[in-house]
């Protein structure tokens, strides 16, 4: 060291035993004492995770489409999924309000379709980005007698932001104060337009309560569907998206995650964000234990650290190392280079702005 520092000292370069010297540099010195340096590849870690792995047309097989059900606050989107399950989630909840996305996968005629419901209220608008975000096609519900209100709107612009398909379900119908024509008349002003009326927007007339025109609505959906051609490798490491986390008294950290890409296993390390973990028991959208989840799967997990954030990019990686080594250096860099792949990179300024 010392003999290094007079070299360097001699040169008019002042160093101490801390600094660091430039590749050329070093490997200048190196030479003279007759070693070859090499450099060491220094590896972004967040850069690579951010990288959008390519994928060989030859290994994509189709899989589900992701729908999310947005709207106004009581325009009935809880109400059209437990009309479309065929379960009774709206009467569990406090208040009748939906406080968090709720994932659901539903059979229809040998198809599946995995549902994310949202709520309305207006305090939950990064619930609905992310579920916008999160999705291939969008639900947009809209009450027949209350018509376009200010989070239908909200709706809309996520649903552009993120590029999704939008298909609207007129929902209530059954009311007497029904008004389907004024609901199509107020969303010609978001460039959602009827393709009865030369627009190119599918719209479906519904009602959770009678359940009227709700298979006409499933069929629209896997049509939309067909023409997206979605489709994953399932053969491939595990990526997707937190879409709730809490900590569980008894579990520890459990997470919502939809897999997006690859099958997630029972026993497979995972980096998702800060945290890190091995996936110890997974159950599915009806709370079946299961050992593997498919793309498009949701399916909620045990075995993290920590609670992450939703919305978080999650992945499988090889060991336990690899995935500490992840949520390590996503820490030091800043949490807000991993909050997004390049379709989550926007801001809500960016979506108002447009
Ligand atoms: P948030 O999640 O809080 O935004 O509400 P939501 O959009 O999920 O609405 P929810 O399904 O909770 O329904 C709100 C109210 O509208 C409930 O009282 C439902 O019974 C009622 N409702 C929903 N769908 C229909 C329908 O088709 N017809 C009639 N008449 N009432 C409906
Ligand atoms: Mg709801």
């Amino acid at each position: 060291v010392t003999a290094l520092i007079k070299k360097l000292f001699l040169a008019g370069k002042m160093v101490n035993v801390n600094s660091e010297l430039p590749f050329d540099e070093a490997s200048e010195i190196a030479l003279e004492y007759n070693c070859i340096a090499e450099e060491e590849e220094k590896v972004d870690v967040i850069e690579e995770l951010l990288k959008e792995d390519e994928e060989d047309e030859k290994d994509m097989v189709s899989r589900p489409p992701v729908v999310c059900v947005m709207g106004h606050v009581d325009h009935g989107k809880t109400s059209l999924l437990d009309a479309i399950r065929q379960t009774k989630v709206t009467s569990g909840e406090a208040g009748g309000i939906t406080q968090a996305i709720g994932a659901s996968v539903v059979d229809v005629n040998g198809q599946t379709i995995t549902f994310l419901d949202t709520p309305g209220h207006e305090a939950f608008t990064a619930m609905r980005m992310r579920g916008a975000q999160s999705t291939d096609i969008a639900i947009l519900v809209v009450a027949a007698d209350d018509g376009v209100m200010p989070q239908t709107i909200e709706a809309i612009n996520h649903a552009k932001a993120a590029g999704i398909e939008i298909i609207v379900a007129i929902n209530k119908i059954d009311k007497e104060s029904a008004n389907i024509e004024r609901v199509k008349q107020e969303l010609t002003e978001y460039e959602l337009i009827p393709e009865d009326w030369g627009g190119s927007t599918i719209f479906c007339p519904v009602s959770a309560h009678t359940k009227e025109g709700i298979d006409n609505l499933l069929e629209m959906i896997l049509l939309t569907a067909d023409v997206l051609e979605l489709k994953a490798n399932p053969n491939r490491k595990a990526r997707g998206i937190v879409i709730e986390a809490e900590l569980d008294k008894g579990r520890g950290p459990v997470a919502t995650m939809l897999v997006q890409k690859g099958t997630l296993h029972v026993g497979d390390y995972i980096a998702v964000g800060a945290s890190h973990g091995k996936v110890r028991a997974m159950t599915n959208s009806r709370g079946e234990r299961v050992t593997e989840a498919l793309p498009s799967t949701p399916v909620q997990i045990q075995g993290l650290n920590t609670v992450p954030d939703a919305g978080e990019i999650f992945m499988a990686v090889d060991n336990e190392k690899e995935a500490r080594t992840i949520s390590e250096t996503y820490i030091s860099q800043g949490k807000e280079k991993l909050l997004a792949d390049t379709k989550q990179r926007m801001s809500l300024d960016d979506l108002y702005s447009q």
